[in-house]
Parts: C-alpha cells; sequence; structure tokens
C-alpha cells in the first residue's frame, strides 16, 4: 500500500476507509493526538490513538521528531481546527527520537540556535514553509523564461576571469598550499596548476551568458555564484544563487521592462501557489513585528506587501535625481546617515537605498546611469562620458535585489575601458569577440535568487533561506 501525503489527506472531500501516512511527529497531547508532519505542506494531520488499546511502551515512543508510519482511517474530526483526522488502526514507530536530545523540540527556538542546527531546521514550521517557498520561486523562475522562448545556459563555475573586476573572488587550485612551485621570478607558477593557470569559483556567469546572447538572442543562467567579500551583513553570503538574464538588441529601457515583469510574475506565482505557507509568514512576520518599538513598525504586512509589488510599477530615477533627493533629506542634513552624502559620484550605501525606498518613494525603485566610476567596466558609457547605462533595483526592506545594464558593445570602447581598470585584453579576448563579429545592443541582468526569497517569505537573514549557508567564518555542514 502507497503512502498518502498529509497534504491530499488534508484535502480529502471525503472520509477515506483505509490510508497509509508516515511522516514524523510534530507534538503528541493527552497520550492521545498526534499532529503528524510529512513536509507537504505546513499542516499537520491529526491523529487520534487509541491509547486504552495501545501498549504504555509504544505511547512512550511516540515523541517529537519520531517518525512514524500510521494505518487507519480518515475520519470527520471532533475536534475543532481541522475537517479530517486520522483514527489510528495500526502505529508502527520507524525511527525514535530522544525527547532528551532532539533539539527541535515544539517551543520558540531563536534563529541563531537554528542556524547553528540548520540540518534539523528543516523540521519546524518557519524552515518548512521558507524551503517550500524557495522551490516554487526557483521552478517559476524557469517557468518565466520558458514560456517567453528563452535558452537556459549553464555557465562555468570554474572560471579563468574575474566578471565584476572587483577581485572577490575564492581561488581554485590543486597546488600544495604551503608549497607551491615558483616560476623564474619566484612567483607561484600557475602554468603547474591543475587548469594551467590561476582559476577562480565564478562570480557571476554574466561574460559567458553574453557570448550565448549573441548567437541565441535571449538566454539565461541560474547557478551558484561566489563572492569572498568579507560582508558579515544580513544581505550577504558567500555563496549564492543569481538569475542572470541577457537579450541581444535589449537596451536599458527594456532591461528595466524586463526585471520588473520578471519579478512581478515570479511574486505571483508565489502568491497563487504557497497561499497556505505564505499566510503562515504572514502572521509570523505580524508577531514578530509586535515585539518592535511602535515606530519601528513597518507599515504593511507581508501579503500587503506582496500584493503592493504587483500593483504598482517600479519608480524610475536617475541615479543624479537620487543624489539631489538624498543631499536634501532630514537624513543627510542631520547627518544620520552613517555615510554623508557630499557629492555627485558619491557611491550608495544600503542605508541610502533604503531611505530612497521605504521613506521617499515608498515602493520599489529602480536607479539607472551610475557614475562610471562605480560601477563595472562592461557597462555601457553614456555620451556624457561620466555615467554608463547601469540599473539597479532597489526593494523595501532589502535594498539591492537586482543589478544590471546595458552592455557596452563598441569594442574600442570596451577595450578602453578594460585597460583603465589594468586587466589585460588578452584575458579578455573571447568576451572581446563578441564585439569584433557581429556586435549588437545588448542587456541583461542579475537577481540575487536569496534576496528574492527574503522578500517574499519576510524573512530578514539571509543566512535563513538557504538551506546551509557560507558566510565568513562558516562553512559547516
Ligand atoms: O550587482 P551584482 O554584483 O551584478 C552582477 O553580478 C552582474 N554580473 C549581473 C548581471 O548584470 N548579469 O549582483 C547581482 C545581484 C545583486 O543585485 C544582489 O541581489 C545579488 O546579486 N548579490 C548577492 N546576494 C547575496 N550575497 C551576496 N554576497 C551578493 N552579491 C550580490
Ligand atoms: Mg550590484
Amino acid at each position: 500500500m502507497k503512502h498518502t501525503k498529509v497534504k491530499d489527506l488534508l484535502n480529502s472531500t471525503k472520509p477515506v476507509d483505509d490510508v497509509l501516512v508516515k511522516g514524523w511527529v510534530r507534538t503528541f497531547r493527552n497520550n492521545q493526538f498526534i499532529a503528524l508532519n510529512d513536509g507537504s505542506t505546513i499542516n499537520n494531520i491529526q491523529c487520534v490513538v487509541d491509547f486504552e488499546n495501545t501498549p504504555a511502551e509504544t505511547l512512550k515512543r511516540i515523541t517529537t521528531g519520531a517518525a512514524l508510519s500510521i494505518k487507519g482511517s480518515l475520519v470527520p474530526s471532533q475536534g475543532a481546527g481541522q475537517k479530517y483526522e486520522v483514527k489510528v488502526a495500526e502505529l508502527e514507530i520507524l525511527g525514535d527520537s530522544d525527547p532528551e536530545k532532539f533539539p527541535m523540540q515544539p517551543k520558540k527556538h531563536s534563529f541563531e540556535f537554528l542556524r547553528e542546527n540548520a540540518h534539523l531546521r528543516v523540521r519546524t514550521n518557519v524552515f518548512g514553509a521558507v524551503m517550500r517557498v524557495r522551490s516554487v520561486l526557483s521552478f517559476a523562475i524557469h517557468q518565466y523564461f520558458q514560456e517567453r522562448g528563452f535558452v537556459y545556459v549553464n555557465t562555468p563555475i570554474i572560471t579563468g576571469s574575474d566578471a565584476e573586476g572587483a577581485g572577490e573572488m575564492f581561488q581554485v587550485t590543486s597546488l600544495p598550499v604551503g608549497n607551491p612551485p615558483l616560476n623564474e621570478e619566484g612567483k607561484v607558477d600557475y602554468r603547474e596548476d591543475f587548469f594551467g593557470k590561476e582559476t577562480n569559483l565564478t562570480v557571476s556567469g554574466q561574460l559567458e551568458a553574453e557570448t550565448y546572447a549573441m548567437a541565441l538572442g535571449q538566454v539565461y543562467t541560474f547557478g551558484p555564484t561566489f563572492r569572498a567579500e568579507n560582508s558579515n551583513t544580513s544581505r550577504h553570503l558567500a555563496e549564492f544563487w543569481m538569475v542572470e538574464p541577457e537579450v541581444a538588441f535589449n537596451d536599458l529601457d527594456a532591461n528595466m521592462d524586463l526585471a520588473e515583469d520578471f519579478i512581478q510574475y515570479v511574486i505571483k506565482y508565489a502568491l497563487e501557489r504557497c497561499e497556505d505557507d505564505l499566510k503562515f509568514l504572514d502572521q509570523r512576520l505580524a508577531d514578530e513585528e509586535k515585539q518592535k518599538p511602535a515606530n519601528e513598525r513597518s507599515e504593511m504586512g507581508l501579503l500587503e506587501k506582496l500584493q503592493f509589488v504587483l500593483q504598482n510599477n517600479f519608480k524610475r530615477v536617475s541615479y543624479t535625481e537620487a543624489i539631489d533627493i538624498l543631499k536634501n533629506s532630514k537624513s543627510n542634513k542631520n547627518r544620520k546617515f552613517n555615510y554623508i552624502i557630499e557629492e555627485w559620484g558619491a557611491d550608495l550605501q544600503s542605508e541610502h537605498e533604503r531611505y530612497l525606498v521605504e521613506k521617499h518613494f515608498k515602493s520599489p525603485v529602480i536607479l539607472f546611469d551610475y557614475p562610471a566610476k562605480i560601477k563595472a567596466f562592461y557597462m555601457r558609457l553614456n555620451d556624457d562620458g561620466k555615467t554608463v547605462r547601469a540599473m539597479d533595483i532597489l526593494f523595501p526592506g532589502i535594498g539591492e535585489i537586482v543589478g544590471g545594464s546595458q552592455r557596452e558593445e563598441r569594442l574600442d570602447v570596451l577595450q578602453q575601458k578594460i585597460a583603465d581598470i589594468g586587466i589585460d585584453e588578452k584575458e579578455l579576448w573571447w568576451y572581446l569577440d563578441t564585439r569584433r563579429f557581429g556586435t549588437a545592443v545588448h542587456s541583461g541582468f542579475g537577481l540575487g535568487f536569496e534576496r528574492l526569497v527574503l522578500f517574499v517569505t519576510g524573512m530578514t537573514n539571509i543566512r535563513d533561506v538557504i538551506p546551509f549557508p557560507r558566510t565568513p567564518q562558516n562553512a559547516e555542514f
């Protein structure tokens, strides 16, 4: 007999005589009521034990975390709170869980404690919900692009280039760390390394994706990326997943349209497919907000915030306009910002991004046309000679969720920019070839997947939306 998922039992429209259900005990009350969960839904099925006819030995082993197999009948529930419950006929303990030792007891645990138990935290309601939403969002991403004829490209994880030119890379080497071979100049001889050259984990699949866009038209990548930036914040991971569409013949406006439409689509998809989980997370956030002083509470609940993003256009604002707004803001004049905006050209910190989104515009914002000096080398230079066709999408509570641009398609301009940042253009010969042969206007962006999951689930720390987070000083599991 095949077992039925808890979700299907709960959705049943009629009683069923014989059911088999398997799952893990969440709670066991009054020696009678088992709340059983199998991960198919946030909701538990109540299984009612006939305790008078069950050996005391068995009852003792029904503890939080234990794995059970239960045969019985699905009957209308006597109690409030559920339509159906399982009347237990046969109960088998598949795996015991010592209540003295099992860390996930049915009480409130701190997120910090749960991070230390990342292999077990998924057995809690919050993490079960977050990980199901994460899974649905990944599928939505593929669905969005596949429906529109984009080709999914798997770009390499080990690369020989620094796509962002920021030098925040994890090196990949098979040379002995303490005793590497040296060349004539006394430096590490990478000719003897595994790939015969210096290599690193990719920081972005963009450069390779661009070469594919220049043949397949519309492509996207969706894979892990790695950054050795020592940012111990609630928004940064050393290993995160990025979605990077790249489209031939799109200019920056088309790029913005695509990003906005894409984000709205995947959020809508999650709202439709994850109703129970999102309702639960909405309530979780509301409870958390209640603990805060009134002036720090967010104005909208989670579901309200998601609806807001669907119903409102993102505000499109140039960097120059944004700097004016920030310069004239009270926070700047009263020196409330940690970094005071003095002049045009300043890099925006997350406090500035959040001011624009949360205080000034009260809506998602797309900032565009940034100073060339603070952006990557591959962005298209504007006619003013000092700004580039960059765009960042800023979200409430998150800050930057998307970074993208129209790419510099002119060979000579690109060569100059590469020279300016001190990279030998020979290293990027293949990238420059796309500008040598059939170059064309093209654009793309990168969406930080975990930042999207943060936004949709209302979680506040990025370590809580990826199964096993990698951050400075932490690679457990
Ligand atoms: O702005 P970034 O660095 O842009 C790129 O990598 C481009 N190559 C993308 C492209 O145009 N194809 O990163 C893109 C997004 C950011 O907006 C942010 O959401 C996320 O990736 N991101 C991170 N997420 C988690 N942890 C980190 N350390 C992140 N760094 C960037
Ligand atoms: Mg960026």
